[in-house]
């Protein structure tokens, strides 16, 4: 038996104010995703926007269902988008915010595993590292340079 490490590096930001100017833009971006997503279950309302290497931003927001499964939420919304519009296009940060009507969300919000997943496929896909930046609807921010970075041993077409 061996044991093997994994590391993973993130950056901790206290606020969206510390990032450069061009990221702000985009979690505002972010910010105004979040105002069409359609959560009347959770009240729970996530906004993703990602920057295309042509300099397009793309947005999404969770869409929710009364047959919970298939509401989707925020970020493959976003990253589905990028593929189906723009499928010639790198897909280079995204940026991750959310809010609820319920409580405040003080904690930065990381992609759920089923969003970490899709993402993944596309950095494979663009042979290229997609940036990730998340927060709550205040405060602090996480960065990690690569989708892979939260998803150590992922699946991916290697194993087809
Ligand atoms: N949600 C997202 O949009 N992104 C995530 O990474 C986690 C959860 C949505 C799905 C659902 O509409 C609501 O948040 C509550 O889980």
């Amino acid at each position: 038996m061996i044991q093997k490490q994994i590391n993973t590096t993130i950056e901790i930001y206290d606020s969206v104010t510390e990032l450069p100017g061009e990221i702000q833009k985009l979690m505002q971006s972010a910010v105004e995703a979040r105002e069409s997503a359609y959560a009347p279950y959770s009240k729970f309302m996530v906004g993703a926007a990602l920057i295309l290497d042509n300099g397009e931003i793309v947005k999404g927001s969770n869409q929710e269902n009364a047959s919970y499964p298939s509401g989707l939420c925020a970020e493959r919304t976003a990253i589905y988008a990028a593929g189906a519009n723009y499928p010639n296009q790198k897909i280079k940060v995204m940026a991750i915010t959310a809010t609820s009507a319920k409580h405040d969300v003080l904690e930065p919000i990381a992609p759920c595993g089923a969003c970490r997943q899709a993402i993944a496929e596309y950095e494979q896909k663009q042979e290229e590292p997609v940036e990730i930046y998340f927060t709550g609807s205040k405060g602090k921010v996480i960065r990690v340079k690569a989708l892979l970075d939260i998803l150590p041993l992922a699946f991916d077409n290697k194993f087809l």
